[in-house]
């Protein structure tokens, strides 16, 4: 596994091309966990994988937990190691980012609502980032993870709309047992909040049983997630969404999104399901079809 510490050591990158199996990018902020390493174990399907870890100073707003957020490439050296990867891109950010004022990247419609709304600027800094990896590295395949949905869709709108030549991949969330999301925030949480945070995926789950009953009204499955979520400490969004634009729809058919972010004590966590609702019954399905953000 080669480790890569700065934008020149890419030169060290895999071979590829013509008759080399395709690159695949796994981007993470590190302090990886087993969300994390599922994505990289399935990444290798697609071929020769890449992983990144960069704590990305762009997507995170005045007050959020940048200067804390938790760092220990060692540690997510030793847990990639078995896992066949090629190379990790670790650069730190005065390499990523060495000019002030740069050039960013600014998000199209579906950054508009939910975390968008929210965390004013968070997806611009997303996007630059990835624009900047996917450049770096020149994977053929990205993967991304289900849990962070709508970071995987205003992605999949810049590669659409800017024609990066990739192919965007959305994986399944990786549970705790009781099936609160892994999350690298997770480790902020108290023993007495952790054991709050499991309303998050259960009010999720408790909307689609509504759906799976022939529940059809958003208003009324927007209700059912906010009586699931009293036990946060705030609720700060709980929606039924269209995928891919993110609209409310008039009816909840279709391809769906039921996400919600909450703060339990001072931590902010988010969660979703992506479903598909028709005649026939309700099923789990990805975000991104098949050939969607394919060039
Ligand atoms: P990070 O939060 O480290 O997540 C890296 C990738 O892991 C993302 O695609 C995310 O959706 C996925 N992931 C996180 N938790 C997961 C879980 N429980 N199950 C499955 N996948 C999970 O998302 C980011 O970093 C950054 O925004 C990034 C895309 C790297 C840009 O800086």
């Amino acid at each position: 596994m080669e480790l890569l510490r700065s934008r020149r050591d890419l030169a060290r990158l895999p071979a590829r091309g013509a008759g080399q199996p395709a690159l695949v990018l796994v981007p993470t902020m590190g302090a990886l966990h087993a969300g994390h390493l599922s994505l990289v174990e399935q990444a290798r399907a697609w071929g020769t994988v890449v992983v990144s870890i960069f704590v990305n100073p762009l997507q995170f707003g005045p007050g959020e937990d940048y200067s804390h957020y938790p760092r220990d490439l060692d540690r997510d050296l030793a847990l990639l190691q078995p896992l066949d990867v090629a190379a990790v891109f670790a650069p730190d950010a005065a390499d990523m980012f060495p000019q002030q004022d740069a050039v960013t990247v600014s998000p199209g419609p579906a950054a508009k609502f939910l975390c968008g709304a929210s965390r004013p600027g968070h997806f611009q800094g997303v996007l630059t980032v990835v624009a900047k990896l996917l450049h770096l590295v020149q994977p053929q395949v990205a993967v991304f993870g289900r849990k962070d949905a709508q970071q995987c869709l205003v992605i999949a709108e810049m590669v659409r709309d800017l024609d990066f030549p990739v192919r965007l991949v959305d994986l399944p969330t990786v549970r705790e047992p009781d099936g609160l999301a892994m999350s690298s925030r997770n480790a902020y949480l108290s023993i007495e909040e952790r054991r709050r945070a499991g309303c998050l995926s259960e009010a999720l789950q408790q909307a689609r049983q509504a759906l799976a009953r022939g529940e059809r009204r958003p208003d009324r499955l927007r209700e059912i997630l906010r009586s699931r979520l009293a036990a946060a400490d705030q609720v700060e969004y709980a929606e039924v969404c269209r995928v891919p634009d993110l609209q409310v729809p008039h009816e909840a058919t279709g391809h769906l999104l039921l996400a919600a972010a909450v703060r339990i004590g001072r931590t902010r966590l988010i969660d979703n399901l992506v479903v598909r609702v028709s005649a026939t019954g309700i099923r789990d399905v990805p975000l991104l079809a098949a050939g969607d953000s394919e060039s």
